[in-house]
């Protein structure tokens, strides 16, 4: 049985992540990031040493668990949280989840997440167009790129790593360029999503604005 479903997409720091995750704990709902997922395909085929050309090398995904449960990432039964971030996996993402059987798997995989979970809020960059087409409200967050870059350096200062800014900058707009452009679900806002420009505002901000909007449709539908 399906309860509500929240599909947040966006572009790289966006603040998707943090801020459905926060909604998630603030409400008592379950929380996926779809991008933790195509990260974590990502290592392993790094790690299998596969040639991350080739479509047909990633059959493997036939015979491998991935999991997203709490704020943690699984693969098999190996905690990969931390290992997934690596800028290995991030320079190699966007080719590895250009592939149509890659996202045919992982699509799978969060549909029937969503149909076996109660309330739920997955964010990614085509759960409004394509995972969860008829998701009960769907957000659309973006922020300029500068904010987007400043959030990224932050957060790998946080980690101890100081990388310049304008390589920030160069990572974040050619992500961008890929996941937009790839034949395969790209990155684009679906007709019905509400935009949340996110640049000058917080955290708490926007997860105040996005409960506001649960609430409101939770109420039209007489929940
Ligand atoms: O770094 P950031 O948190 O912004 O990205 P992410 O959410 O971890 O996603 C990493 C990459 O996975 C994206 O750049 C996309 O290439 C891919 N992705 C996707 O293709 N479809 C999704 N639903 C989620 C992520």
């Amino acid at each position: 049985m399906s309860g509500f479903r929240v599909a947040i997409d966006g572009p790289a720091g966006s603040g998707k992540s943090t801020i459905s995750s926060t909604i998630a704990k603030t409400l008592g709902w379950t929380h996926i990031d779809t991008g933790a997922m195509y990260r974590a395909v990502t290592l392993q085929a790094i790690e299998l040493g596969i040639d991350l050309n080739d479509e047909a090398a990633y059959r493997f995904l036939e015979t491998c668990h991935i999991h997203y449960d709490h704020d943690r990432i699984y693969i098999d039964d190996r905690d990969v949280t931390e290992a997934i971030r690596s800028d290995k996996v991030t320079r190699n993402v966007s080719l590895v989840s250009s592939f149509p059987y890659v996202r045919k798997m992982l699509v799978g995989l969060q549909q029937a997440a969503a149909k076996t979970t109660g309330n739920i809020i997955m964010d990614g960059r085509d759960i409004g167009t394509v995972v969860l087409p008829d998701a009960e409200l769907k957000i659309f967050l973006t922020a300029n790129v500068e904010e987007r870059a400043k959030r990224r350096y932050a957060e790998r200062v946080q980690k101890g790593k100081q990388e310049p800014m304008a390589q920030m900058i160069e990572e974040i707009v050619n992500r961008d360029r890929k996941d937009s452009t790839r034949e395969a679900s790209p990155l684009r806002q679906a007709e019905d999503a509400i935009v949340i420009d996110t640049t000058s505002l917080t955290i708490k901000d926007v997860v105040k604005k996005i409960i506001a909007f649960i609430e409101q449709k939770e109420n039209v539908h007489g929940d």
